[in-house]
């Protein structure tokens, strides 16, 4: 096993500060007391005494810290592979994870789709084999380092070697598997984590096998579990023949994947799971209600003293406007005039007609009721008739999709959607537009309204989730706040955001204020991930 690796030389007061924060974290408490003791002050009396080199004779105490060990279970992780806001996590939590001293690996199922320049990159571990019910399935294991960060990769072409990686016929059983595979695979590596942090239904079975199958087994024994919802809408419900045909659980386990008629992965995962997260403060509390909740409202109530949400970051280093690739011209806060020059090219490689005083509103999103299209739909007309332009990009249901081309046919010079997803065209219009609207029904924690606030797109978004946390409403009479907002999901309420920010585009001050109080927000990982690593240490 890999002890180490934080060493604390209590001696230098520079290397003491620098990794205070390391090991304050990572460390019981005791040993931060041995480590790093408080400086004494010095004698009232008497002038600051000449510091006197160390006496030769006594060693530098250094104390040996073991890493806290973190297994990261996920169905995706950028830039491997990913279709939404998961993905994006599990590619830059694990990494500010490592940044902070821990041992964080992440483990996910070897897709088809994932490119072949990573999987290239992957070397073989080895193989195990996977009992689900009277099944026993072949399980390879691959590695690749990437940003400080392992990742295992779960190998069975019955079950990914397929194009997509969501939504086929057997998905309860291939995810299902994967969650076995998971656990078996620990003893192929052999690293036993301290704590299992599973995310979304795809891996919540992960805490309901480690009880039902593994904890007699002393390396199993003491492991912790976190599960993280990312969204509530998505909780793997299946037929209750699953449980007999493809789990095998015992009987006495088979309760907590049980719910109203049917079984439920993510109920399964709440029950079991040590602690269960979710990806904001306001998410954590909104679940506890019906209009949230999907029907696991009782269940979170029941669980609620181990809830707690934690926002997400952004990988600052990926979404960041000095650098961009995608953009025609790259700026920060203090060349934020050339942030019109990419303006200028989008509108012009859309078709449409620039004007420095005609606001862009940009949306890049899935087109989904979560999303609140059926506000922005119930509104275009509306909107439209003021000074301003909006482009959309996204794809999703088919309602929406023509609902959108037909309005957008109404008015060519104004308004521009993009049914199709494009990393360049989406990075190009978080850059280029003015203002970014987020509409949302609800919102675990929303990734594109904080991109936008990096590249100075001031967000309009509606209070729930984590578009509440993480976006501030601008106060004219301070001259605070970031974005603006509204409350009840309600059409007027959001038309009448959007015309509040329209009618601020052109008092440059207060625009000025805005897109300097959004750029300079701290949207990085860091407090997340210092977050994550104070309740691993907790449990
Ligand atoms: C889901 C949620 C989104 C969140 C993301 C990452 O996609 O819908 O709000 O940001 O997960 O946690």
């Amino acid at each position: 096993m890999t002890k180490s690796n934080i060493i604390v030389d209590n001696k230098s007061t520079e290397s003491a500060t620098k990794t205070k924060a390391k090991a304050t974290l990572v460390v019981e408490k005791e040993v931060v007391a041995k480590a790093t003791p408080k400086p004494k002050a010095a004698p009232k009396a008497k002038a600051a005494p000449k510091a006197k080199a160390a006496p030769k004779a006594k060693a530098v105490p250094v104390v040996e810290i073991a890493k806290k060990k973190i297994l990261f279970v996920t169905s995706e992780a950028a830039p491997f592979i990913r279709t939404g806001g998961l993905g994006d996590v599990a590619g830059a939590l694990p990494v500010t994870l490592n940044e902070l001293g821990t041992d964080t690996r992440v483990i996910l199922p070897l897709y088809y789709d994932i490119p072949e320049s990573f999987r290239k990159a992957m070397e073989y571990v080895g193989s195990v084999y996977v009992t689900l019910a009277w099944r026993t399935q072949y399980c390879g294991l691959y590695k690749s380092v990437y940003n400080g960060v392992t990742y295992y990769f779960i190998d069975n072409e019955q079950y990914f070697k397929r194009a997509g990686i969501y939504g086929h016929y057997d998905d309860a059983e291939r995810f299902s598997f994967f969650s076995k595979a998971v656990l078996e695979c620990l003893r192929l590596i052999d690293f036993y984590p301290d704590v299992i942090h599973s995310n979304d239904w795809h891996s919540a079975l992960v805490p309901v096998f480690l009880d039902s199958f593994y904890r007699d087994n002393e390396n199993y024994h003491y492991i912790k579990t976190v599960f993280t919802i990312h969204n509530i809408e998505f909780q793997g419900k299946y037929g209750d023949d699953l449980s007999e045909d493809v789990l095998g659980l015992p009987a006495d386990k088979v309760d907590l994947i049980r719910y109203a008629g049917c079984i439920n992965f993510m109920k399964g995962g709440i029950e079991s799971a040590n602690v269960v997260t979710t990806v904001s403060p306001s998410y954590a509390e909104e679940i506890m209600d019906r209009y949230y909740a999907y029907g696991l409202e009782m269940i979170l109530k029941d669980r609620g003293n181990k809830v707690c949400g934690i926002v997400n970051g952004i990988d600052t280093d990926v979404f960041n406007p000095a650098k961009d690739k995608f953009l025609v011209k790259n700026f920060d806060y203090a060349s934020i005039e050339d942030k019109a020059v990419n303006k200028e090219a989008l509108l012009t490689m859309l078709g449409m007609e620039y004007n420095h005083n005609t606001p862009l509103i940009g949306m890049v999103t899935r087109l989904t009721e979560q999303k609140g299209i059926d506000l922005l739909v119930a509104r275009l007309d509306d909107i439209m008739q003021s000074n301003v332009q909006v482009v959309v990009l996204g794809k999703g249901d088919w309602k929406y999709e023509n609902m959108l081309i037909e309005l957008a046919s109404r008015y060519p010079e104004k308004l521009k959607v993009i049914i199709n997803f494009s990393t360049d065209i989406a990075n190009k219009i978080y850059a280029s537009s003015d203002m970014f609207l987020m509409p949302s029904k609800f919102e675990p924690c929303g990734l594109s309204q904080m991109i936008s606030m990096r590249y100075g797109t001031i967000p309009i978004v509606r209070m729930t989730g984590g578009l509440k946390d993480t976006v501030q409403g601008f106060d004219p009479t301070q001259l605070t706040g970031d974005g603006f907002t509204f409350y009840s999901y309600n059409a007027d309420d959001m038309l009448d955001a959007i015309m509040r920010a329209i009618g601020t585009f052109n008092c440059k001050r207060e625009w000025n204020a805005i897109i300097a109080n959004a750029m300079s927000k701290d949207l990085s990982w860091k407090a997340s991930a210092v977050k994550y690593l104070e309740l691993y240490n907790k449990i």
